[in-house]
């Protein structure tokens, strides 16, 4: 519920029944390019705003022009360097222009991508960055929604490289849930059009793994030779995990994506997968 949405331009706006304006940044890429086709499809103005479409929320470059009227916002950005030090500057750096900017052009819903388990991850920078994201936006005054999804399917193979020790794949064998990119982009185009919640909400896959497994069964699946082995000390995004819990919603009240990893799987040489894996080789 909340006191602000029917006030604001984009709740009279939804009240008519009219379609909304939408700024997705970090639009062109795994999740955004997916929303925004999600978005269109559904009749909404949506822009992908990126540095490859002349919008850049660290330097603040095309911001103002792209928020201009817009009714929502969705922020699904990932910083190009992960170093602990680069990682925080983007999304402290971005979190603050983004929000200001949409103070500034009275943006009705402002909607970010987070990470299932981030405050049990925060021996990794990546994780920490993560969290000062959803804090700055908490701290605002836009009304929000946080959307923390569990790992992509499309992330898999990316954690079977960085995990990977003369050949063979190490890694912790705790709770696995992950969800196909489509099932996120599904997600956040429905929160997109609904008032915000000013909370956090979850989102997983329809089945529960372990991961160890879920990763041998893509390699495997895929024709990659590499075993992979269990050791409840192996870190994950340069973390122990010390609750096998850790990477799972933390209650049952998530939603559920739709494609099982058995399917998934079965299309993923053709599916464009992650960049990299946070924490690992690429940070
Ligand atoms: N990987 C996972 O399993 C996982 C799980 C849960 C949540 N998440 C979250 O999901 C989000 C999206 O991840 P993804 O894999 O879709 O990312 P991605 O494919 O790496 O795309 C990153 C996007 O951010 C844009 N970007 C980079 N620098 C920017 C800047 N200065 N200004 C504006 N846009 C900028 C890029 O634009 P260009 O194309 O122009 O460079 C691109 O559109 C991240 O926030 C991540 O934390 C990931």
């Amino acid at each position: 519920m909340s006191p602000t949405w029917s006030g604001t331009k984009a709740g009279r706006e939804r009240e008519k029944g009219n379609t909304m304006k939408i700024v997705v940044i970090g639009g062109t890429g795994l999740i955004g390019s997916k929303l925004v086709a999600k978005l269109r499809a559904a009749g909404h103005e949506v822009i992908a705003a990126s540095p490859n479409t002349g919008v850049n929320v660290i330097t603040g470059e095309g911001l103002a022009e792209a928020l201009q009227g817009a009714n929502v916002v969705v922020d699904v950005a990932n910083a190009p360097s992960w170093s602990d030090e680069e990682v925080m500057n983007f999304f402290t750096t971005s979190a603050r222009n983004v929000l200001a900017a949409e103070a500034a052009a009275g943006v009705g819903h402002h909607v970010a991508l987070s990470v299932v388990g981030t405050e049990k991850l925060q021996d990794s920078g990546y994780f920490r960055a993560k969290l000062a994201q959803e804090e700055a936006i908490k701290a605002a005054t836009v009304p929000w929604t946080i959307l923390r999804a569990t790992q992509f399917f499309e992330f898999i193979g990316a954690i079977a490289d960085t995990s990977t020790k003369d050949g063979t794949v190490v890694l912790p064998p705790v709770l696995f849930q992950p969800q196909a990119a489509e099932d996120v982009a599904a997600a956040l185009a429905d929160i997109a059009v609904a008032a915000p919640a000013n909370a956090t909400e979850e989102l997983a896959g329809p089945e529960r793994f372990r991961m160890d497994e879920l990763v041998q069964r893509y390699l495997s699946a895929t024709g990659d030779s590499r075993r992979v082995v269990a050791d409840a000390d192996a870190s994950y995004s340069g973390v122990v995990l010390k609750d096998e819990g850790t990477l799972v919603p933390s209650g049952d009240s998530y939603r559920k994506g739709a494609v099982r990893f058995a399917d998934w799987v079965s299309n993923s040489a053709a599916q464009p997968q992650a960049k990299a894996h946070y924490g690992g080789a690429s940070a």
